[in-house]
């Protein structure tokens, strides 16, 4: 799967109907998305910081000589080292997933619920070729603050950015239900 097939709505499996639900099974399903929520908040403060530093470039700061005690360098450094930070909370969101939640799903939901688990897996492998080559770039800008390893990492970013954000959307609404009548712990 590629990040683009990714976002194709068309191509995502929904579930099976579970008429029986209650008010509570489902503010319970509903706490996934909360969870998704504050990753949102993360990534959306990253994505501010890599406006200040356009800004910065695009400003004389950018050709001050002693470039490495200015606001920029510092924002450099931040956005490194948050880069980094970012890729290994999603990536450890994706793991409990993994090891808890699908499973439980799984054994719970039954051969109807497969083909949403399956995708939901193969988005993950997707997220996750994105969490290294951005972890990557933002260790190769921690080493050598340049603006040209600062638009790689930025771009590493904005790929992953979108994919996540694509799968926390499609993941929050099809399990929303499956994890409330399920009564699967989140
Ligand atoms: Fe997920
Ligand atoms: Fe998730």
């Amino acid at each position: 799967m590629t990040p683009e097939e990714l976002e194709d709505e068309a191509a995502r499996p929904r579930p099976p109907a579970y008429p029986g639900i209650t008010t509570t099974e489902r503010a319970h399903g509903r706490r996934l998305a909360a969870i998704h929520q504050m990753y949102r908040a993360e990534l959306s403060a990253l994505a501010r910081l890599m406006g200040e530093i356009r800004d910065e470039l695009a400003g004389p700061e950018a050709l001050a000589p002693a470039v490495a005690g200015t606001q920029l360098a510092r924002n450099f450094a931040l956005f490194g080292t948050a880069c980094g930070r970012d890729c290994a909370l999603l990536q450890n969101h994706h793991d409990i997933e993994e090891g808890w939640m699908f499973p439980s799903l799984a054994e719970r939901g039954g051969a109807v619920l497969a083909p949403v688990i399956a995708r939901l897996k193969a988005e993950h492998e997707v997220i996750h070729r994105l969490i290294g080559d951005l972890h990557a770039a933002a260790q190769m800008l921690v080493a050598n603050r340049s603006a040209d390893v600062f638009a790689n990492c930025a771009a590493r970013f904005e790929a992953l950015d979108r994919a996540i954000r694509s799968h926390f959307g499609y993941e929050e609404t099809v399990l929303e239900e499956p994890l409330g009548a399920l009564r699967v712990p989140i």
